[in-house]
């Protein structure tokens, strides 16, 4: 009886040397498993008086419960330590600096783009667009430049098929909104453009932005109040002035090109001047109650002069390196 008190201690040495929680179930079954003393001491209770049976029982059942209470004392210990190590593990320096998200931007045409559509709006114009899969009809024959016209081969066409190009310019979308609408009407088209052209200044899809103003009395002095107000908003400058070269559009009568003053001289930037009665005709508005402007401006230009380019190729050549400085 007294061996077994002594596995009491004897346990609670063993369990207190255990690190992990698979020693320490080696080590509870060494002593209360199967073929452990204790079972051993149960197996003897058969050959006992029925005197001795109570006192062994009694012993057996303390030192039961002595070796489960050092078991129970270790195995707390070590999930602690367990805890602990996981705690560690994964705690978080808060005082470490951040890392830094990278976040995209938008493309400096795109910049470009919403700012003149902000511009326009606020002086009350109105955004349409157009397919850039355009029919030779919108393209040319309705803004009175005919089969044969010299004009067509000013324009670097690229030919879809006999009767689809891609758009050379931004001014079929006046013949679209014409046809759809009533005037007095007032928009701006934004888009892409293409033509057979390629070099430092000139890439074979831009960007124009085009202008449209019909109305009953609308005349050549609204056209020049309107682009300088535009220009003076979108390089924020009040001293910015324009001057219209004399100039020949078949869909304009007149027609100008536009300069803006720069660093002491002038830049051209667009064409531009009253909408052509055919073009009127084709679209069956009525020239005796209505007349207005158009113009057309080019984006990459604008975007160029805005911030300081030299060069319209890095634009569409996806050079993170130079795209990122667009950040706003
Ligand atoms: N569409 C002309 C071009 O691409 C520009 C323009 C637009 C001229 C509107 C006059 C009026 O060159």
């Amino acid at each position: 009886m007294e061996d077994l008190r002594q596995l009491i201690n004897a346990s609670k040495l063993d369990f207190a040397s255990c690190n992990s929680l698979t020693e320490l179930d080696n080590v509870k079954s060494k002593y209360i498993g199967k073929n452990g003393p204790i079972a051993e001491a149960m197996k003897s209770m058969s050959g006992l008086s029925n005197e001795e049976k109570p006192k062994l029982g009694a012993i057996i059942n303390e030192v039961k419960k002595g070796i489960e209470a050092a078991l129970s004392h270790q195995k707390k210990i070590i999930q602690e330590d367990i805890l602990n190590k996981k705690l560690n593990d994964e705690s978080v320096d808060v005082t470490l600096p951040g890392i830094k998200r990278n976040s995209g931007s938008l493309h400096p045409i795109s910049l470009t783009m919403r700012r003149i559509e902000t511009i326009f709006h606020s002086i009350g114009f109105d955004l349409a667009s157009g397919p850039e899969i355009e029919d030779d009809y919108h393209n040319f024959t309705a803004l009175n430049i005919p089969e044969s016209h010299p004009a067509r081969a000013m324009h670097d066409t690229f030919y879809i098929d006999k009767n689809h190009v891609l758009r050379t310019h931004t001014s079929p979308v006046q013949v679209r909104y014409m046809k759809k609408n009533k005037p007095p009407l007032r928009i701006i088209s934004p888009g892409r453009v293409y033509r057979v052209d390629s070099d430092a200044t000139h890439s074979p899809m831009f960007h124009q932005v085009e202008g449209l103003w019909i109305d009953d009395s609308v005349n050549f002095a609204n056209l020049k109040n309107v682009v300088q107000e535009f220009l003076q908003q979108f390089f924020e400058d009040d001293s910015l002035t324009i001057r219209f070269r004399p100039s020949f559009f078949p869909f304009t009568e007149p027609s100008a090109e536009i300069d803006m003053s720069w660093n002491d001289g002038w830049l051209e930037i667009g064409g531009c001047g009253m909408v052509h009665p055919e073009v009127l005709n084709q679209v069956n508005i009525d020239t005796e109650s209505f007349q207005g402007f158009a113009f057309g401006l080019g984006v990459e230009r604008l975007t160029m002069l805005k911030f300081g380019l030299n060069d319209l190729r890095p634009f569409f050549t996806h050079d993170l390196r130079f795209l990122q400085q667009f950040k706003v």
